[in-house]
């Protein structure tokens, strides 16, 4: 069952195959070129006029659904390349690009932008294959724009907190089936074993510190990573076209990559009940909806990232929620005292895991963008790259509170209002 929603009972959401290092089929072999010396054509700044020259290639030679990725991870990495690897953006993709990777968008029911699935899901390799991929000691990447190890560490985090959530996602699918059924002691430990699980993944995510450096992360890696929504201060007004030749395709905007596209992380929020509002809303039995001065998107960006998750992926989700049961058991039963701390203490760890995700934001973000602002009031327009520093800016709109996530949130509010909600179905306070 979990198969027919291309999930792994031991990866979760990553896939059971190992990613493809290369498409076999030598057709491909333009694009694998690129790829095989990419940090070197975007160092050059010869990136584009190769783009520019590369053939269309079909994608009717891509016959796995491992291929499709791979196809999808390298079309990926190219756009964005071309996107913002010169001293301005460019505004267009051209067909060399575009017509492969929006058909390998269509095939995958994503958006034709760098996803975190493009980035992180199929972007590895183990580095010894009998050996298991949910710590960091046999991780690889495969794609990077830089070929800085902080970039392959900034990826590789996410990867093997996938690999380590993976077996969370068929134990709480258990303790959904041993809610219905009242077996209250199995649903205490799925949520034993649950909230354990959290606490080794924050351990797994304070580990960024070790490899990845702030200076590198938000001047090389992030730039990269930006999206064509709300870019307009960094030289993209209109977003992005993919241009097939037609001249007809439109201008798109499409939020940059995000861990809100993680689907283990919202299948964490489903399965404990715990639920996100847009930015700026308060508790809805708590007053009237307050609009946030800051920012107030009209929908909530937890449910529009799940647009940017493989089609599968996202139905998975759609269907978990509408069996999800295991707050409403717990509430149910709640003078079952080992019910309730269980429960309540896989809360405790998905705040808490949210809570260090906040402080890591604020090392590498935060601080970066202030002295990225005080400095670039002394240097001279030729001293300060333009093109990063414009980038840096728009990610960043002013003070703090104003500061956004390259998924185009404004990224404090959004992030503690996120863990304050992860608190809200706890049935004891703690
Ligand atoms: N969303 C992360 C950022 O804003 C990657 O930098």
């Amino acid at each position: 069952r979990l198969s027919d929603y291309g999930i792994s009972p031991q990866n979760g959401f990553l896939p059971a195959e190992i990613p493809l290092e290369v498409l076999p089929d030598s057709y491909y072999q333009p694009w694998e070129t690129i790829v095989r010396n990419f940090q070197s054509l975007i160092l050059s700044k010869r990136l584009r006029r190769i783009v520019d020259a590369l053939p269309i290639l079909s994608t009717d030679l891509l016959l796995t659904e491992a291929e499709w990725r791979r196809a999808y991870s390298v079309l990926g990495f190219l756009a964005h390349a071309y996107v913002w690897g010169g001293d301005r953006p460019a505004d267009i993709v051209p067909p060399s690009v575009s017509i492969p990777f929006l058909e390998t968008c269509r095939h995958l029911e994503l958006p034709s932008v760098a996803t975190y699935a493009g980035v992180c899901l199929w972007n590895w390799r183990p580095m010894f294959t009998d050996e298991p991929i949910d710590t960091l000691d046999n991780l690889s990447t495969l794609l990077t724009f830089t070929g800085a190890l902080d970039e392959s560490w900034f990826y590789l985090i996410s990867v093997a907190i996938e690999a380590r959530a993976g077996p969370i996602v068929p134990m709480m699918i258990d303790a959904i089936g041993a809610a219905r059924r009242g077996d209250s002691n199995t649903v205490i430990n799925c949520l034993r074993s649950f909230a354990e699980r959290l606490d080794e993944l924050g351990s797994l995510l304070e580990r960024m510190y070790e490899s990845c450096d702030p200076h590198v992360f938000y001047h090389r890696i992030r730039p990269f990573l930006a999206g064509g929504k709300n870019m307009a201060d960094a030289g993209l007004p209109n977003g992005v076209k993919f241009d097939d030749g037609t001249g007809n395709q439109p201008y798109v905007q499409f939020a940059g990559g995000s861990n809100a596209q993680s689907s283990v992380i919202q299948f964490f929020d489903i399965v404990l009940g715990v639920e996100h509002r847009p930015t700026g809303e308060k508790r809805s039995n708590s007053s009237v909806p307050e609009a946030s001065p800051v920012s107030s998107p009209s929908h909530n960006f937890i449910l529009e990232m799940r647009k940017y998750m493989p089609g599968p992926h996202r139905r998975f989700l759609e269907h978990v929620e509408s069996v999800a049961n295991i707050r409403d058991y717990v509430v149910a039963n709640r003078n079952n005292r080992a019910l309730v701390t269980a429960f309540d203490a896989c809360l405790a760890m998905l705040r808490a895991f949210r809570d260090k995700h906040i402080q890591m934001v604020s090392r590498y973000i935060i601080i970066k963008s202030r002295e990225t602002r005080s400095q670039s009031r002394s240097l001279s327009p030729k001293q300060a790259s333009a093109q990063r520093v414009n980038i840096a800016n728009s990610l960043q709109r002013g003070d703090s509170k104003k500061l956004r996530g390259t998924g185009g949130t404004a990224l404090i509010p959004f992030l503690k209002q996120a863990r304050d909600e992860t608190g809200e179905p706890a049935i004891d306070a703690w």
